[in-house]
């Protein structure tokens, strides 16, 4: 499973702490680490600030045969097509994640242009979104590869 944050994501911890909270990147992975091995799967966890980088991780993810993400794209959730393009193309299960509720924030955070291209959106509890959208995307590939009855 790949698990990248966007622009910005680097500073949690320092960033606005009162709307993202005190706990670093680092921390976050640290626990999707851990859940990570409880469940017997893998995963790798990247950060950046750059558009096309996350559009390059994207493709190669692709590529390389993994099948789902987890995706908190930053203030590029709100502009990029590029990236929806790129999510479109990859084919991975996406799960949309983001620390805060940006429905309940300023008016531009209420659009998200990678929506259409995520299986599911976990928003608005903090560091535990990533860990509650691993569980969520791990249930989804169960569901994929389980046949049904
Ligand atoms: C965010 C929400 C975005 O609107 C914002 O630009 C971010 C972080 C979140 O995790 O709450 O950088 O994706």
């Amino acid at each position: 499973m790949l698990v990248l944050s966007g622009p910005n994501l680097d500073r949690l911890g320092r960033r606005e702490p009162s709307i993202y909270g005190t706990a670093t990147l680092s921390d976050i992975h640290a626990r999707l680490e851990r859940l990570a091995e409880e469940r017997g799967v893998t995963v790798d966890c990247r950060q950046s600030n750059h558009e096309g980088v996350l559009i390059d991780w994207i493709g190669e993810a692709a590529d390389a045969g993994f099948e789902a993400l987890l995706f908190n794209p930053g203030a590029f959730t709100h502009t990029s097509y590029a990236l929806y393009d790129a999510l479109r193309g990859s084919g991975l299960i996406a799960v949309e994640v983001h620390l805060s509720n940006p429905d309940a924030r300023e008016e531009f955070r209420r659009r998200s242009r990678v929506a259409p291209a995520c299986a599911a959106r976990v928003a608005g509890f903090g560091g535990d979104s990533y860990v509650l959208a691993l569980e969520g995307a791990l249930g989804l590939l169960e569901r994929k590869t389980t046949p049904k009855p």
